[in-house]
């Protein structure tokens, strides 16, 4: 989603810096891009729509600026068009601003505006803010800054410049914003992977607080303007992986990482004791689990209840986040809430975290970001080890969040005095990707139907869930999930000729009965491929066998879901879409 860069050097040239830099936030999503330079004390302010190559060609120039601010925007409030791309100066020209983030509240702000004889020019939530900036004449900018950041109402990050000073104001609610110091220059970021050339460090600015940045100083102030003390955080391999090597894209590449990831956290895991303070005094009086996330990490969500019901016997549910906030939750102190987040800052995700510690609950996050708001917020962090995830489609860190939701699942069957009952070490004989030559054919069938299924049940429905979203985001072809005794309560209608239906098998206790649903969709035209890593003799009602490789049944639910995210990456590739930026769709959503 939208990203914000602010530079302030001691060398002319800044612009080259800010697009370099703004680059690096092109996996998040956007779809128009702007950039604003202190010239004198002019603003000298250049957008685009679409990539950012586009910008930059509008900056073929040297400049001798040393001071601007840049965003990529993810369209919210109004249409994508170079008039609703950040940065927005104030009408007066004072003061420029980029903006992460929803201010609720805008139309109300507007108006108050308008009766003090503003006019905005563009459609969004965000002019509102340099003019708000504008109008107060007290003598210091951070006391306006506090003044204007009190009357927004919703999320934000923003970055604003004031045309007289060689110097960078930022605010920050619910919306992450980082600051990095060196001798010759200063940076604001949305997202710290931007730091790894330039600086060893950076400072995540605290929720609800302001700063100003200048090339001595990072003075932070709290929402009472009272001076406070923040500590550097180093910057480590994360922020400095994400390099694309010899794949073509970034989807490919993840995908191919999977067992090296899964490798890697059971080494981690052994070496270090990450489950050392989910001891049994943390548990005692749990009563009941939740486990709560948005789009892939929500089916994480889902298999991880089903593995803690199983191996731990506690009774766990999961839940879409956005949803979880509005259904009155019944939680307490007996409630262990688990959230799972790769990215660490979605919004919905971070914003029942908050709701979940002021109703007493416990928590334990799951997340990919080591620096990320969910991770400082949570009572207990549990590290994905997934490595940068750049592809919009989360593929190793729905692998990742697996296999630690099974270690957790393992740990917490073995605090309840039962025996661990799986073998990870059967993992290391695995291949992940058997059979992966025959995808090529079956995407090549996806592409020949018109109506695409994806069904299983218990374990393989979250399985089917998470295939049909692969394949919808980067593909763009409709297709259904569902469970395969729910198809004959209403879907199986749908069935015809020109369906094709993934029956995906993995439960030796349940292949005769997903066999039996494939025999109903056969019975009324439909074509079957089995996806199934089980000793099943292909029979008459199975039009195409894909059989990858046998594990302990406890972990095949980590390896069914493979081919599903490689039919999706090479179908969209056969499609001529990008599989790294779907259309629509970003890689943190950090709004409601
Ligand atoms: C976005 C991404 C999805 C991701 C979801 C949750 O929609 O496009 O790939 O699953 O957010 O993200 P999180 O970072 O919380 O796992």
């Amino acid at each position: 989603m939208c990203g914000i860069i602010g530079y302030l050097s001691t060398e002319p040239g800044v612009s080259k810096k800010i697009i370099h830099n703004l680059k690096k936030l092109e996996y998040r999503g956007y779809d128009s891009s702007g950039i604003c330079l202190l010239k004198n004390t002019k603003f000298f302010l250049k957008k685009s729509v679409g990539e950012i190559q586009n910008l930059e060609q509008k900056l073929k120039f040297d400049d001798n600026c040393t001071l601007g601010i840049a965003h990529t925007r993810w369209a919210t409030h109004g249409k994508v068009s170079l008039k609703n791309t950040h940065p927005h100066l104030s009408q007066d020209k004072s003061w420029a601003v980029v903006h992460n983030g929803i201010i609720e509240n805008y139309l109300e702000l507007k108006s108050y505006l308008e009766s003090h004889g503003i006019t905005l020019s563009s459609e969004t939530d965000t002019e509102i803010i340099p003019n708000l900036m504008a109008t107060y004449d007290n003598a210091d900018n951070i006391e306006k800054l506090k003044q204007v950041t009190c009357m927004l109402r919703g999320s934000y990050a923003i970055c604003l410049l004031h045309k007289g000073e060689q110097a960078i104001y930022v605010a920050r609610r619910h919306s992450p914003l980082y600051i990095a110091q060196n001798k010759t220059s200063c940076m604001v970021s949305s997202d710290p992977v931007t730091f790894g050339e330039d600086f060893d460090s950076y400072y995540a600015l605290p929720d609800d607080c302001l700063a100003k940045v200048d090339l001595k100083d990072i003075l932070v102030y709290d929402s009472n303007l009272n001076k406070i003390n923040i500590r550097p955080c180093e910057i480590g391999s994360f922020e400095k992986s994400a390099e694309l090597g010899k794949y073509n894209y970034y989807a490919e590449k993840e995908i191919s990482e999977i067992p090296k990831v899964v490798e890697e956290i059971l080494l981690n895991y052994n070496t270090v004791d990450h489950f050392k303070k989910i001891n049994k005094e943390f548990m005692k009086n749990i009563k009941k689990i939740k486990l709560i996330g948005c789009g892939t990490a929500y089916h994480a969500c889902l298999m991880g209840a089903k593995y803690i019901q199983k191996d731990a016997q506690i009774e766990a549910q999961a839940e879409i986040a956005s949803e979880f906030r509005y259904s009155n939750p019944l939680i307490d102190q007996e409630t262990l809430c688990i959230f799972l987040s790769q990215s660490g800052e979605t919004a919905d995700t971070l914003l029942s975290l908050e709701l979940a510690k002021n109703m007493g609950a416990k928590t334990i996050a799951i997340v990919n970001v080591p620096y990320s708001s969910i991770a400082r917020q949570a009572d207990i962090v549990l590290p994905l080890c997934a490595g940068m995830e750049v592809a919009v489609m989360s593929t190793k860190a729905y692998n990742a969040m697996l296999t630690v939701l099974k270690l957790l699942s393992q740990h917490f069957r073995w605090l309840d005095g039962k025996p661990k009952n799986v073998d990870f070490s059967k993992l290391k004989k695995v291949n992940y990707f058997k059979s992966i030559d025959q995808i090529d054919e079956i995407s090549d069938l996806v592409l020949k139907h018109e109506k695409i299924f994806f069904i299983g049940r218990a374990e393989d429905y979250v399985t089917a869930l998470e295939a049909g979203l692969k394949l919808k985001e980067i593909t763009y072809i409709n297709c259904v999930s569902i469970p395969s005794g729910e198809l004959k309560h209403g879907t199986l209608s749908l069935v015809d000729q020109k369906s094709l239906v993934f029956v995906i098998a993995t439960d030796p206790d349940l292949v005769a009965k997903n066999l039996s649903s494939a025999s109903e969709i056969k019975a009324r035209g439909g074509k079957i491929v089995l996806v199934t890593n089980l000793d099943v003799k292909s029979c008459e009602d199975i039009d195409y066998l894909y059989k990858f490789d046998e594990t302990e049944q406890a972990l095949s639910s980590l390896l069914s879901v493979i081919p599903f995210q490689v039919l999706s990456y090479k179908t969209c590739v056969k499609l001529g879409f990008s599989p790294d930026k779907p259309r629509n769709l970003a890689k943190s959503v950090t709004v409601e």
